[in-house]
């Protein structure tokens, strides 16, 4: 009989997105209230160098830069300095509560998940855009002292949809655990399980065949690749996700997730 598996961890997707603006440390106080010892954020970097924590590429969506550089579009993060991006608002496009909210660096966005003790899952996005992003990545954790053995144990899980780029980062701090976001062809699994020790599909993609596939092979840490879901803000979905074997599900409300798969 097939041992029964723990329930998954929930992952709050951009923070506790769905109650807080993306990417900001309200979203992680949030995570936090919510008792949600994951979190998810995305990774870019200034035209300056600095990393900050922002998920499109572009500042439009998320903040009112419009209003601040109208001859700038289109408002690309790379086009602007950190002194710039700090002028911004970053929080009333999701309520006027969160007016004046900061679009965070990484340096602070990690030092307010050392504060709860939470973990985190972080996104290199679109680091095409970036050269060397992952040096500069691996770089400020490590100076930040996330990439110590207690953080790299269990605290940190680096991801990304661009495979060269999880790649790099395994190769230059090998000790670091990696996810793939995507869903590789089954027969292309054992490639990726060189140097990743995750395959986080979209939640549609999550069946029990698939997850069985990749739960059978070893990753580079000699332990079973897992998988993380995304992006699921249902309890309908986390249960169909849990039960196709799923090791984490990353989520916009992740108290209704937690909620669902501790039911089942
Ligand atoms: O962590 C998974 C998820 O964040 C990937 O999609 O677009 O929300 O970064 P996206
Ligand atoms: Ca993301």
């Amino acid at each position: 009989m097939r041992k029964p598996h723990k329930a998954p961890l929930t992952v709050a997707h951009r923070g506790a997105s769905g109650y807080a603006p993306e990417n900001t440390l309200a979203a992680v106080d949030k995570a936090h209230e919510l008792g949600i010892e994951w979190v998810e954020n995305d990774v870019q970097r200034t035209k300056d160098g600095k990393l900050i924590v922002i998920h499109d590429t572009t500042l439009s969506r998320t903040t009112d830069v419009e209003e601040h550089f109208p001859d700038r579009s289109p408002w690309k993060v790379s086009d602007f300095t950190l002194k710039e991006i700090r002028t911004l608002d970053a929080g009333s496009w999701f309520g006027s509560q969160y007016k004046g909210e900061k679009i965070p660096t990484l340096d602070e966005f990690l030092g307010r998940l050392d504060r709860y003790g939470q973990e985190l899952l972080l996104e290199l996005k679109s680091p095409g855009l970036y050269p060397g992003i992952e040096r500069d990545t691996l770089d400020e954790l490590r100076q930040q002292g996330w990439l110590d053995r207690r953080h790299t144990r269990s605290k940190l899980i680096i991801q990304s949809f661009d495979k060269a780029s999880i790649e790099q980062v395994h190769q230059q701090s090998p000790e670091v655990k990696t996810g793939f976001l995507g869903t590789p062809k089954t027969g292309d699994l054992k490639e990726y399980a060189k140097f990743t020790d995750q395959i986080n599909p979209t939640y549609t993609d999550a069946t029990k065949e698939y997850v069985d596939a990749v739960h059978a092979l070893k990753g580079p840490h000699n332990k079973p690749l897992e998988v993380f879901t995304w992006t699921v803000n249902d309890a309908d979905t986390a249960r169909k996700v849990a039960d196709a074997g799923v090791d984490g599900i990353i989520s916009n409300k992740p108290d209704v997730v937690s909620d669902a798969v501790q039911q089942t």
